[in-house]
């Protein structure tokens, strides 16, 4: 009996010392440093992940217990909490946000998706050299001639999808517009009829991308399996859900693979010469085709990893983005009355070409205040800092956690005056907005060599889509949501999936 009640005591005495004071006393060291300037939000086990969880349940929005907290200390730049067993450092300063940034390869990004083979190789994961090659030839795929020349397919989704879908949840609605947008962009005619679990496509991956970010935060367990074993997570003790992800994810590796072989044999026969009619797997193959035995850089896995990468950070975030549009739309009727009245102006019945986009200024102004107010990229990716190292006053160390606040900086009345007061106007007259701007305050799309490379294909998505959908519907709140929130999949974003009805415009 005594040994089982030393035995537990020891446990305990080891989890404690594990769980508690390992990444306790650091913390409480860095405070003593920093002062006001930082805050200590320490949380056993669940750190920072559990800190947004819990501003959900308190506040109905994941960040406002951390903005309120850098709202009464407007001294505080930091906070200081726990990822499970290993300080986790905060950045809200615009300061250190900034050297974070530029100084990126200090820091290594955890992959979202704790899948392995997933995507890896594509330019969201990818470091050094790898990445700075993905990076230049990626721009290929993004320039203003790309662009513009999705514009008219962007058109035909839109209206499409917007006819066939019921609408009834939000999310699902517009990641299919979006992800059917990132599929034919990376495809071409080759996704004509790609399918996937017997669905189309976008809709079967954009199934599987909230699933696996959904898995975590909707149980405690996988959560902290996720946190500790990382990928090997769903070999260990697997639910049935689980084995369910990782059976759909081969089967998207297999069927993206097979895809990309036919177009590699397609574009052997028959090369395209001219670089304008490729999409942007003709332009990968086409590169994949010059290579010499000698010298492989690019092989069959990074094409793949590169569409999935593409296919989850341009579909969810675009469309969750958008769905927070919509919300703030029928939110505030007049705004919605101010921007059919452009759109009207604009372009009248007919569909949306590149001459019209820069004439949707109240538009546009509405989506930067969104982006300000509530981005779904609430965070970057979370990292890890490599090795040792001086961020200007703190010293981190090897393994540490990292997470870049990029939105905190742009809701501080330090930063922008009321900036607690949802007012697109403030955009329209951009002089001063920001108070001592050092180009990292207000970075929805991040900011530095690796800010977010499809951002103005983004901001070209959400502008047709709102402009077409708000033409053809009146956006509504849905009287029987009694509580809107916004919570955390993947992203920062407005729930429940039904809180808005589409109500067709005479
Ligand atoms: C409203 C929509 C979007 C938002 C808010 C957004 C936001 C971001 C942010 C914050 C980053 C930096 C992530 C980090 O380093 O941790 C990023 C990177 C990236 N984004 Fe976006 N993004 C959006 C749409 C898109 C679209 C449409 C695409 C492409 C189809 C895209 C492709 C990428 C890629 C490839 C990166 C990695 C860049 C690199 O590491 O060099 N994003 N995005």
């Amino acid at each position: 009996m005594q040994i089982i009640c030393l035995a537990i005591l020891c446990l305990v005495g080891i989890a404690t010392y594990f769980l508690i004071l390992k990444p306790l006393i650091p913390l409480l060291l860095l405070k003593l440093k920093l002062g006001e300037r930082a805050i200590l939000m320490f949380n056993p086990i669940f750190g920072f992940v559990g800190l947004l969880m819990n501003s959900i349940k308190i506040n109905n929005d994941a960040m406002e217990t951390i903005n309120a907290a850098l709202r009464k200390n407007p001294k505080a730049k930091i906070i200081l909490s726990n990822y499970i067993y290993k300080p986790c450092i905060i950045l809200a300063g615009s300061e250190y946000i900034k050297d974070t940034l530029i100084e990126h390869h200090r820091y290594e990004k955890i992959n979202p998706f704790v899948i392995n083979s997933f995507m890896q190789k594509g330019l969201i994961l990818s470091e050094g050299e790898r990445w700075k090659r993905q990076r230049k030839f990626l721009g290929l795929a993004f320039t203003f001639e790309k662009l513009t020349a999705r514009i008219q397919m962007m058109n035909q989704v839109i209206e499409d999808i917007a006819l066939k879908d019921s609408k009834t949840n939000l999310s699902q609605f517009l990641s299919k517009i979006t992800g059917e947008i990132v599929i034919n962009s990376f495809f071409g005619e080759l996704a004509q009829g790609f399918q996937l679990e017997g669905k189309a496509a976008q809709v079967a991956l954009t199934e599987l991308t909230s699933d696996i970010g959904f898995i975590q935060f909707e149980n405690p367990f996988i959560l902290l399996k996720a946190l500790i074993f990382k990928e090997k997570l769903w070999n260990i003790l697997p639910c049935k859900k689980e084995k369910d992800i990782v059976r759909r994810v081969d089967n998207v590796r297999m069927k993206v693979r097979e895809l990309i072989l036919k177009r590699i044999e397609q574009l052997r026969e028959n090369p395209i010469q001219d670089q304008d009619k490729m999409v942007f797997l003709d332009l990968y193959v086409t590169e994949y085709l010059k290579q010499t035995q000698k010298e492989q850089l690019i092989d069959v896995e990074e094409i793949s990893h590169q569409f999935i990468t593409l296919f989850f950070a341009g579909t969810d975030t675009t469309a969750t983005a958008t769905a927070t549009c919509l919300y703030y739309l029928a939110q505030y009727p007049d705004i919605q009355n101010e921007i059919l009245k452009e759109v009207q102006e604009v372009i009248g019945e007919n569909e949306i070409k590149d001459k019209h986009l820069n004439k949707f200024v109240i538009m546009n102004a509405f989506i930067q205040e969104v982006l300000r107010f509530k981005n779904p990229s609430y965070t970057q990716i979370f990292r890890v800092v490599k090795n040792d190292t001086q961020l200007q006053d703190i010293r981190l160390k090897k393994g540490w956690a990292l997470v870049q606040m990029q939105n905190a900086n742009s809701l501080q009345d330090k930063n922008i005056d009321n900036a607690t007061e949802f007012n697109y106007k403030r955009w329209l007259n951009k002089q001063n907005l920001i108070k001592n701007d050092n180009g990292f305050i207000y970075i929805p799309f991040s900011a530095g060599p690796r800010n977010c490379i499809g951002q103005h294909m983004a901001m070209m998505e959400m502008k047709i889509i709102i402009a077409l959908l708000v033409r053809k519907y009146k956006i509504l709140l849905n009287p029987e949501v009694k509580q809107i929130k916004f919570g955390i999949k993947f992203l920062q974003c407005v729930e429940p999936d039904n809180c808005l009805l589409f109500e067709k415009r005479i």
